[in-house]
C-alpha cells in the first residue's frame, strides 16, 4: 500500500470507534480529513463534531457534518487524529499542521484518544520531526533562547500564524528519551502557549497502516 492509502485505510478503520449518537472530536491534517470523509457516510447516525482547527471545521460543515463548540459539551467520548510521529508507548509528536494547541484541548477533553497514521510516523524515538511549538508573538525570541539552553535549535515557521493568533516554533535537533519530562520542562516556559509533545495525555488507541492491513496498537 502507498502512503495514501494507508491513510484512507486507517480513516475507514476509525470510524468503527465512532459511536452512534454521539458527538465526535475531529484532529487536523490528511489522514483525518480521509476520515472527515469517512464520517460524512455515517452523518445521520452521529450527533455532530468538535473541529481541532478552523480547517477541520470548514470540512466538516461542507460535507453537513454539524460542528458543536466545545464550550457546550459536556461528555466527549472519542478524539480522532492523526500524527508526525509516535512512538510503541503511544507518545506523539504533532502540529506540522500548526493546530496542535486546539488538538491538545480536544483531546484533553476525550475519554478516548485514537490515533491514526501511516508507517512511516511509526518510530522508536520522537525527534527527528521537529517539534511544534505554538508561541505568544511577543516571547518568540526569549522562547528560543530557553530552547536553545534545552538543546534544541528552534526555527520560525515562515509565514503562518495559528488560528489563535500565535507563531510556531519548529524546534530541530532533539532527540526525545523522555517525552513526558520533556512536554513538562516546555509547558514550564513563559510564553509557550502548547508544546507538540502528546506524552501526558497520550493516544489510548493506534490504528497503523501498513502493507499488511492496519494494525491496531495498544500502549
Ligand atoms: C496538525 O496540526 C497535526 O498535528 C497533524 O495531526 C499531523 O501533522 C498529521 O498530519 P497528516 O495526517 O497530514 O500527516
Amino acid at each position: 500500500m502507498t502512503q495514501d492509502e494507508q491513510k484512507r485505510a486507517v480513516a475507514a478503520a476509525a470510524i468503527e470507534y465512532a459511536p452512534i449518537g454521539s458527538l465526535i472530536g475531529v484532529g487536523t491534517g490528511s489522514t483525518a480529513n480521509y476520515f472527515i470523509d469517512e464520517l460524512a457516510k455515517i452523518k445521520h447516525k452521529i450527533d455532530g463534531a468538535v473541529a481541532s482547527s478552523d480547517a477541520t471545521a470548514k470540512r466538516l460543515l461542507s460535507h453537513g457534518i454539524e460542528v458543536v463548540d466545545l464550550n457546550n459539551v459536556d461528555d466527549l467520548s472519542v478524539y480522532i487524529d492523526g500524527a508526525d510521529e509516535i512512538t510503541e508507548h503511544l507518545h506523539m509528536t504533532k502540529g506540522g499542521g500548526g493546530a496542535l494547541t486546539r488538538e491538545k484541548i480536544v483531546a484533553a477533553v476525550a475519554k478516548k484518544f485514537i490515533c491514526i497514521t501511516d508507517q512511516t510516523k511509526f518510530v522508536d524515538i520522537l525527534g527527528n520531526f521537529p517539534l511544534p511549538i505554538e508561541v505568544i508573538p511577543m516571547a518568540r525570541s526569549y522562547v528560543a533562547r530557553e530552547i536553545t539552553f534545552l538543546g534544541g535549535q528552534p526555527a520560525l515557521r515562515q509565514n503562518f500564524i495559528t488560528d489563535n493568533g500565535n507563531v510556531i516554533l519548529d524546534v530541530h535537533g532533539l532527540q526525545i528519551l523522555n517525552p513526558v519530562e520533556m512536554e513538562t520542562k516546555l509547558n514550564q516556559i513563559t510564553g509557550i502557549v502548547t508544546n507538540g509533545l502528546f506524552a501526558r495525555r497520550s493516544a489510548d488507541i493506534l490504528l497503523l497502516g501498513t502493507d499488511e492491513g492496519v494494525k491496531t496498537l495498544r500502549p
